[in-house]
């Protein structure tokens, strides 16, 4: 049973589980953020949209040996995790560049990385995530030299395997962003979500942009895009 809210970020809120010190409820909000909180809007329905489509990656992962917090979808808007302390590292893989790296580095959108980048931001809203290198990793966080090589490894697999995930959609994984926590054990385990919140997915007929850039650059419906890729996921199996 679902206890008391222990923490409330932009997207989810985390509760605790009444007699279980191992797991939390995390539960997806209707509202959606963009540049750093600056531009905010609440959508009815997306909170469902999160937390189904980000339950779908885990579960796949899960299939391909990912260890990550997923336990369960509770309802509609609520998902059973483990309890994990977050890592304040936000990792994010690039494919195809796009968004940031193309204004910071001026490299043309749709430039392909091979191999695929993969870049910190130091989890830190007052600071606005700024770009840090392993060195800032291990001055600011706990992570060892050793788990640096091991987050990065993790990463590049989650790519390879939703590179593939999403093509069988017929979408192509331009980049996203992923956040690791220690699970009771101090085991490091992928956590948060996945979803078009924290993922580019362009169609890969017409290059139409299927994620939270619907949002940030005001393309059109986000609540359609999100119905659309939810559609595509359940057509499949
Ligand atoms: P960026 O191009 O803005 O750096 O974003 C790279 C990827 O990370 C993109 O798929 C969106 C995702 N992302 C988040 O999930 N949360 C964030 O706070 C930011 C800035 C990006």
């Amino acid at each position: 049973m679902k206890g008391e809210l222990l923490y409330e970020g932009k997207a989810k809120q985390v509760f605790t589980v009444v007699g279980d010190d191992t797991q939390l409820v995390l539960s997806y909000k209707n509202d959606a953020t963009a540049f750093n909180g600056e531009k905010k809007a609440t959508f009815t329905g997306k909170g469902r949209y999160n937390n189904l489509i980000s339950a779908k990656v885990f579960e796949f992962l899960h299939e391909k040996g990912v260890a990550s917090h997923f336990e369960r979808v509770l309802n509609d808007t609520e998902q059973l995790v483990q309890k994990t302390t977050i890592i304040p590292i936000e990792v994010v893989v690039r494919n195809l560049a796009a968004g940031s790296i193309t204004r910071r580095f001026g490299i043309e959108e749709k430039t392909a990385f091979t191999p695929s980048l993969v870049e910190f931001y130091y989890k830190n809203d007052a600071l606005g995530d700024p770009l840090m290198s392993d060195d800032h990793a291990l001055l600011l966080t706990d992570v060892s030299l050793e788990e640096i090589a091991e987050i990065k490894s993790a990463a590049l697999q989650v790519n390879e395997q939703l590179q593939k995930f999403f093509l069988g959609i017929n979408l192509v994984l331009v980049d996203f962003k992923l956040e690791f926590g220690r699970n009771v054990d101090g085991k490091i385990v992928l956590s948060d979500e996945v979803s078009p919140d924290t993922c580019r997915l362009w169609d890969k007929d017409t290059g139409k942009k299927m994620d939270k850039d619907v949002f940030r650059e005001g393309l059109g419906d986000l609540l359609d895009v999100y119905d659309n890729i939810l559609n595509r996921l359940e057509a499949v199996k």
